[in-house]
This record gives structure tokens, C-alpha cells and sequence, in this order.
């Protein structure tokens, strides 16, 4: 794929915090490209690295924070080499970051309308006429009744759901390249939670804009992905289409994802959960990093960390890849074997 084809393209993205304990390793080396008008679901367990990955790509790491290796292109422009300025200048206009707690995004003390309109207003040439109804029809498309009246108030005369949506249309409103949804409906209701799902997913198909959907749940990703890629202790373990993720997965850690779903399960209470905890980032294993937990980890595992092979759909980091072992449909002849891409 070219960079004119991708809105975002990661590579080798490795960002640290610099601990009194060492560096911790909290995305180490990813690949990942995110097309336009495409839709990637980034799971993995808590401390797997989405946030980090999100914050990196907004510029939004702090100390003891930082990208050490790596770059970020937003439609071939390397984020990780841009200025502060030019990084606020993109971010809310090209780039833009729904947060699992809307009120990252909102100002408690400001009303709606204001926020809406400086939303715009700092990166577009436009009159305040045309901001206000810009802000107006931007509520009305992610569902807010009576939006006129809405864009007069003040956050905390919201709903929890209504919060979040006036903080996905804040996103949304400058038409971004990309968006980066962090979990943005865990913190709601099921009901509202489906909606805002499909609600982000249309506006983003709509708009052609990239999204990238994090969640540590696979099966919301699944919901909604095109493609999605799998994070374990920094490190994308799997990625590619969602239907051959969920229905082949090659990585062990990916199967035993699919294995705790809880759907077409009947006996709840006897849910699968992966044997084992994630490692520390300080203290990662010079093998794989999932060869603790695995049932299939062999000596080569625990050895030898595998590097990312693509075998034509997936790419993935493992050295006895399920598909193989189980006499899965790819032939050997679709295999690229071995080679890091
Ligand atoms: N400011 C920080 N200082 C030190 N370590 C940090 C800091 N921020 C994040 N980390 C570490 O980076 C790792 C990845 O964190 P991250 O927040 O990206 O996980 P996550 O996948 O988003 O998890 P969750 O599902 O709980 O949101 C964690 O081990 C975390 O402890
Ligand atoms: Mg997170």
C-alpha cells in the first residue's frame, strides 16, 4: 500500500517512560497502517499499550515519556519529527482523539457552542455565523435533539451519553484524516454504548476518515472493524483482516481471546480466561513475551523472541503459528515465511 492510499502509517514505533525502576517499554516496535475511510480495532488486555499508542500518535506523550524509535506518518508528513506547533495545528483539525472520559475533551467552565467554535475557529478562516451552524449541524449528526438549545449549555447540564457525544462531534468537526477512539463507551450504558458504536463508525465511513478503535474487548472490534490488530505487552502480536482474525487466528494469545468471548457460550460462569499474568515491561522475557501463558510454548519460545511474518493476510509474531499446527486453510505455498515485515 502507498502512503496516498494511507492516512496513517506506523512504523517501528517504540515509545518508553523512563521510570526510577528503568524504562518500561510501553509500545515496542509496532507496525501499523490505517486506510482511509478503514476501520482498525487495536485490542489487547489493560496495560498492553493502546493508550500509549493513541498518545503517541497525538503527540500527546509527557514525561517521563518518550517516542524513542520509530515514526508516524499522517498522510506522509512524520509526526514524530513535527514541531509542537505544527503538532497543535493538526491535532483537532487532521488528527483528532475520542477519550474513554469526555470531559479530557470538554471544559467544564465553557459552554458548549464556545468550544464547538474555537474547535474550528483556530484552524479555519471562517465567520462566527458560519462556525455556529457548523457546531449546530455537527450535534445534529451524532444525534443530539434540539441542538440549538444543547449548544447552550455547559457540560455538566449533560448526560453522561450526551456528554460523549458532543465530545465525538468536537472530533469529528474539522472532517480529521484521523481519529483515534480510546474506549469511548465503556464508561456508558449498553444500549447508548451500541449506539455511539455504529454512530462513530458511520461518520467515519461517511467522511473516509481512518479510525482506529480501542478496546480490550474483541468482540466490540469485532462489531465494527475492517481490520484488526492485537497488542500484547507493547508489541502487535497479530493483525489483519477482522473475519480471518476471528475465524483464523494464527496467534495463540488472539485464540485465547476469542476463546473468553462470551458469546455462543451457554455456561457464563464457566467463561475461558487466559491462564497467567501479562509480564512486566521492565522485566519483559528475552523469548515471547506470551510464551509464560502459552500452551503451545516450545524451547525456541522462551528463547527467541519471533519477528513479524506475513503469510499473505495476517501478519503476526509467533514461531508455531495455529494455522499451521492445525492444518488451517492457507496452504504453504501462500507463505512469505519468516520474513519480518
Ligand atoms: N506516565 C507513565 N509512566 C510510567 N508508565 C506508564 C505511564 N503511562 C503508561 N505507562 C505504562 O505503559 C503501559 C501501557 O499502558 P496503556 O495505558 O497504553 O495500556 P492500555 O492498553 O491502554 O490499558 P487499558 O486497557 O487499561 O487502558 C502500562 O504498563 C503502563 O503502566
Ligand atoms: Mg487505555
Amino acid at each position: 500500500m502507498t502512503n496516498s492510499l494511507n492516512a496513517l502509517k506506523i512504523s517501528n514505533l517504540r515509545t518508553s517512560f523512563f521510570t526510577r525502576a528503568g524504562e518500561a517499554c510501553a509500545v515496542n516496535g509496532i507496525n501499523l497502517t490505517v486506510g482511509k475511510g478503514e476501520i482498525v480495532g487495536l485490542v489487547g488486555e489493560s496495560g498492553s499499550g493502546k493508550t500509549v499508542t493513541g498518545f503517541s500518535i497525538m503527540g500527546l506523550i509527557d514525561e517521563p515519556g518518550r517516542i524513542v524509535e520509530g515514526s508516524i506518518e499522517l498522510n506522509g508528513e512524520d509526526l514524530v519529527k513535527a514541531s509542537s506547533k505544527r503538532l497543535a495545528a493538526l491535532r483537532g483539525d487532521r488528527l483528532a482523539m475520542i477519550f474513554q472520559d469526555p470531559m479530557m475533551t470538554l471544559n467544564p467552565v465553557m459552554r458548549i457552542d464556545e468550544q464547538m467554535m474555537e474547535t474550528i475557529l483556530i484552524h479555519h478562516k471562517v465567520s462566527k455565523k458560519e462556525a455556529r451552524i457548523r457546531s449546530q449541524k455537527a450535534l445534529e449528526a451524532v444525534g443530539i435533539p434540539s441542538a440549538a438549545d444543547r449548544l447552550k449549555a455547559y457540560p455538566h447540564e449533560l448526560s453522561g451519553g450526551m456528554r460523549q457525544r458532543v465530545a465525538i462531534a468536537i472530533a469529528l468537526i474539522n472532517n480529521p484524516d484521523v481519529i483515534i477512539a480510546d474506549e469511548p463507551t465503556t464508561a456508558l450504558d449498553v444500549t447508548i454504548q451500541a449506539q455511539i458504536l455504529y454512530l462513530v463508525r458511520d461518520l467515519a465511513r461517511n467522511h473516509d476518515t481512518g479510525l482506529i478503535w480501542v478496546t480490550h474487548d474483541l468482540g466490540v472490534a469485532a462489531e465494527i472493524a475492517n481490520r484488526i490488530a492485537v497488542m500484547y505487552a507493547g508489541r502487535i502480536v497479530e493483525q489483519g483482516p477482522a473475519n480471518e482474525i476471528l475465524d483464523r487466528p494464527r496467534h495463540p494469545y488472539t485464540e485465547g481471546l476469542i476463546r473468553s468471548l462470551p458469546e455462543g457460550q451457554d455456561d457464563l460462569a464457566r467463561l475461558y480466561q487466559i491462564p497467567g499474568m501479562t509480564p512486566s515491561l521492565l522485566n519483559l522475557p528475552k523469548g515471547c513475551p506470551f510464551a509464560p501463558r502459552c500452551e503451545r510454548a516450545a524451547e525456541l519460545c522462551h528463547e527467541t523472541l519471533p519477528d513479524e511474518r506475513n503469510d499473505g493476510v495476517v501478519r503476526y509474531r509467533c514461531h508455531y503459528p495455529s494455522h499451521l499446527n492445525s492444518g488451517g486453510t492457507l496452504g504453504s505455498d501462500q507463505m512469505a515465511g519468516g520474513q519480518p515485515v
